[in-house]
């Protein structure tokens, strides 16, 4: 598949299994995998080997990666035409990691804010793994010569350390790997919390009100939009001091497509009431298709395990080039010639 459209751009990016995802995660990044993989040779794992930092129960982990990835392909994601697959499948993955660690800097590492704050959050569990967390996914990125990674905006930090560890391999040993970009959509690189919108939106929060899960009724995800943070000036426009309404036109845009400007005309005059309805149903609609898959899918797990096995077994034939060319640049031994 990959061999015969050999000049399209590389495309991968991941998700952690860590329970359903969100409205946040959708619109961030799901949403793009689906509409970038007609254009590009798309790579796109669940995350499952980043997701035993926070040490999750075994049962749970193996529920929910298997649950990701039928999600995954629920969002239109075609396991013919893009590689999908599970990461811990993928052996590649953790032997590339342990290389990169030891060209990544103890103070480089420290530096990424998501490890400052899952330090706080979870004090009695800082493992070496939640640290070297970012050098796992530099791993997952660079084994494919990747050109784009669509992700949220909270995770262009990880990227940036990728693309520095890849230039510091390629400067000692020449080049091995494609420095990559991130590709950051406008509307939804940062969805909001709906109760704060000064956090962004996650499945963590204790506030269950503040997030929308991808798999939500349409009843609740109706109520959830309804009970949104705005402020008292009942005017639908962009501005500075409105991150509640501005997070709903951010949402509503993705889901419509429509524009700020058009956003603002359509509700002209119109209190927060009638926006808020149209917000909550352009939500449903966007998600209804994936949930009707989804409910179908999640019961064929025959099928779904033939779609991993086969996703990890392409993945890892193109994972294996990339590291074997690194394994020989450090100085490894090869048996193969
Ligand atoms: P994860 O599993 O936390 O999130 C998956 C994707 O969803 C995006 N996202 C959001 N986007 C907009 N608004 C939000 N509120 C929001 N919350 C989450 C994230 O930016 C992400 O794109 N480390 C990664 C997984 C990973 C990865 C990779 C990503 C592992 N290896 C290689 C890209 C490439 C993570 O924990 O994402």
């Amino acid at each position: 598949m990959m061999e015969n459209q050999e000049k399209k751009k590389i495309v991968l990016s991941a998700i952690q299994p860590t329970g359903t995802p969100t409205l946040g995660n959708y619109l961030g990044a799901l949403k793009n995998w689906k509409n970038m993989a007609n254009d590009y040779n798309c790579l796109y794992a669940v995350a499952d080997l980043h997701s035993i930092t926070v040490r999750p129960e075994p049962a749970d982990l193996r529920r929910r990666t298997l649950e990701m990835y039928a999600l995954l392909l629920a969002i239109g994601l075609d396991p013919e035409k893009s590689i999908v697959f599970i990461q811990s499948m993928v052996p590649e993955h953790a032997q590339l990691a342990w290389i990169l660690d030891c060209y990544t800097q103890f103070g480089e590492a420290s530096r990424m804010t998501q490890f400052k704050d899952k330090s706080e959050k979870h004090p009695d569990n800082v493992n070496v793994g939640l640290f070297a967390y970012p050098v796992l996914m530099a791993a997952d990125i660079l084994l494919y010569q990747t050109d784009f990674v669509p992700i949220g905006a909270d995770q262009k930090q990880h990227l940036e350390i990728t693309r520095d560890i890849a230039e510091r391999f390629n400067g000692l040993y020449g080049n091995t790997f494609k420095i990559p970009e991130p590709f950051i959509g406008k509307a939804g690189a940062r969805v909001m919390s709906l109760q704060d919108p000064s956090k962004k939106m996650s499945k963590s929060d204790t506030n269950v009100k503040g997030f929308i899960s991808m798999l939500d009724d349409d009843n609740v995800i109706m109520k959830k939009i309804k009970s949104a943070v705005t402020d008292s000036e009942a005017r639908v426009y962009f501005g500075d001091g409105k991150d509640g309404v501005n997070n709903l036109m951010g949402i509503y845009s993705c889901c419509t497509g429509k524009s700020f400007e058009e956003i603002e005309q359509e509700f002209d005059g119109r209190g927060y009431g009638d926006f808020k309805t149209a917000v909550g149903e352009a939500v449903i609609e966007e998600l209804r298709p994936v949930k009707e898959e989804y409910a179908r899918l999640i019961n064929d797990k025959a099928y779904l395990m033939q779609c991993a096995a086969s996703g990890a077994e392409k993945a890892s034939c193109f994972a294996s080039r990339t590291l074997k060319k690194a394994m020989k640049k450090v100085g490894f031994i090869q048996l193969d010639k």
